[in-house]
């Protein structure tokens, strides 16, 4: 399973400068192309500090994701310490000009970091061509956090809501 294609784009770049002043020098991208036990420790571990066991994947889960078209899985790391983590691909359920984020969680949360990924991630998916972003997500977290406002600041809309579920999609054109 081949991952992160996109890899190499100089615009990753923006993220690292972006975050050097708040997580230090140390902070680095890493874009695994192969899977290991490593990365899946590290998923699990940044997991665990954003969202309630019944919200976090199985090992199975989390592979059937990385089996996606396109997929960008990339973690932030701080002194080879994991500190965040994107998981975004293309599926044809949504239409293959979609980029659909799964998961972002950080875990130093309110600090500016989510917010600096999400803006590069932006500039990157309008210049490979896809005409939107989408995702799923709860309304609100166990903490009252209205996940909604996070992403409305950064220009998405909701295009769909689950009452039963209390779940949202969300979706921004580029
Ligand atoms: C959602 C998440 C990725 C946001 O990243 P973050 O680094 O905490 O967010 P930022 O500090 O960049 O904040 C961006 C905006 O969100 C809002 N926000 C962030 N944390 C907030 C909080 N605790 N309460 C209220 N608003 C908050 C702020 O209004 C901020 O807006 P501003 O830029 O206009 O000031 C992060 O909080 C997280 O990992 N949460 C747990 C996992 C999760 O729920 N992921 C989303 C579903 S996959």
């Amino acid at each position: 399973m081949k991952l992160n294609r996109a890899r190499n784009d100089p615009i990753w770049g923006e993220i690292r400068s972006g975050l050097k002043p708040i997580l230090g020098d140390g902070v680095k991208l890493v874009f695994p192309e192969i899977w290991t036990e490593g990365h899946l420790s590290w998923y699990r571990e940044i997991e665990q500090s954003s969202f309630r066991p019944s919200l976090t994947y199985g090992e199975e889960e989390i592979m059937e994701r990385l089996s996606e078209q396109d997929v960008l899985m990339m973690f932030i790391t701080v002194d080879d310490h994991p500190e965040g983590l994107l998981l975004g691909y293309t599926f044809e359920g949504v239409s293959l000009e979609t980029f659909y984020i799964d998961t972002i969680a950080v875990k130093q949360k309110g600090r500016g970091i989510g917010r600096i990924i999400m803006t590069v991630l932006i500039k990157w998916a309008k210049k490979m061509g896809y005409r939107q972003i989408q995702l799923d997500t709860e309304y609100e977290n166990e903490k009252g956090f209205l996940l909604s406002s996070f992403y409305e600041h950064l220009g998405f809309k909701v295009v769909d809501i689950d009452d039963e579920i209390g779940n949202i999609t969300m979706q921004l054109k580029l």
